[in-house]
């Protein structure tokens, strides 16, 4: 497709192309050229859709803000569930989880070895010594947001500290890593580096994702990979980084009743932390803050 400099940019502005996403464009193309993988036109989001992404985005931050303040020893993952529900809803917002491909509740909240997709559950009380992750994803005016916390509840063995502070850590180090126009798994060999010089191994089968028009959408952000490879990160982006780091195995088994549950294969610990990214012309922005 060929575009006239003097019409209006494809991405929705209203500006003249070679005023907007032109030169984007030619810079795209020369990477291209060069045998870069370049992101597709859809995940190139412009200002509007920034504007609405960051206001879905900050309800996400005030949902994990009240799990935050509220979360205790002896409550259950079901509770959790309904302050996310009531919280989301008092903001005119939706909980993005619910009935996503059949999934049942709002909101995942993963316990110890469960990697990811923990149901809440009435009787799943959280007890002295969790580590649990709150996964929550927020859909307002029609936007995707989503982000996750780690919560240490009562008295928390101090493997399952250090597992928690390395997965943040490994987390900020992917965040360092990321330059404009540079490559995705910049990200991942800086997180996988992080997490593998602790003796820790990073979950495979699952990673972050493009999010803000659609719940998941491209690219995929792998946790482990080499710098300089996979797409390259265009300003407009935006997606997730989501590490899920093992104690031991990084196999991971999913549970065949419920079809969603995933716990590590050797039944040691997980942990994840996860942010929301805007790939901006000078760096990036955590939208999920
Ligand atoms: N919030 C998860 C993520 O980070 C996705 C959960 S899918 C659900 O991608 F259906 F379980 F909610
Ligand atoms: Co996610």
């Amino acid at each position: 497709m060929i575009y006239s400099k003097n019409g209006m940019c494809w991405c929705g502005s209203k500006k003249k192309y070679k005023h907007c996403h032109y030169d984007f464009d030619q810079k795209l193309l020369e990477l291209k050229l060069k045998g870069e993988e370049t992101p597709p036109k859809s995940i190139i989001r412009n200002a509007m859709d920034i504007k609405a992404i960051k206001e879905s985005a900050k309800i996400n931050t005030a949902v994990l803000d009240a799990v935050a303040e509220r979360i205790h020893e002896g409550m259950s993952t079901q509770e959790i569930d309904d302050i996310v529900v009531s919280v989301t809803h008092a903001h005119r917002a939706k909980c993005a989880p619910y009935r996503y491909e059949g999934y049942p509740k709002s909101v995942c909240t993963s316990i110890n070895e469960v990697v990811c997709h923990g149901i809440p559950d009435p009787n799943r009380i959280l007890k002295s010594g969790d580590i649990v992750n709150v996964d929550v994803s927020t859909i307002y005016k029609g936007y995707f947001s989503d982000a996750s916390r780690m919560f240490m509840i009562g008295e928390v063995s101090q493997n399952a500290q250090n597992l928690v502070e390395v997965t943040k850590q490994a987390l900020q180090a992917g965040l360092d890593a990321i330059v404009p126009w540079g490559h995705l798994g910049d990200i991942s060999h800086a997180v996988q580096t992080v997490a593998e010089s602790h003796g820790y191994n990073v979950v495979r089968v699952f990673g972050g994702h493009g999010v803000g028009k659609q719940f998941h959408e491209e690219p995929f952000v792998s946790h482990v990979g080499q710098a300089g490879t996979g797409m390259i990160l265009a300003p407009g982006m935006t997606f997730t980084i989501e590490p899920m780091i093992n104690e031991g195995t990084f196999e991971v088994v999913i549970d065949q009743d419920d079809k969603w549950t995933t716990t590590t294969k050797d039944g040691k610990l997980s942990a994840q932390w996860e942010v929301m990214v805007l790939i901006t012309e000078k760096g990036y922005e955590i939208l999920t803050q």
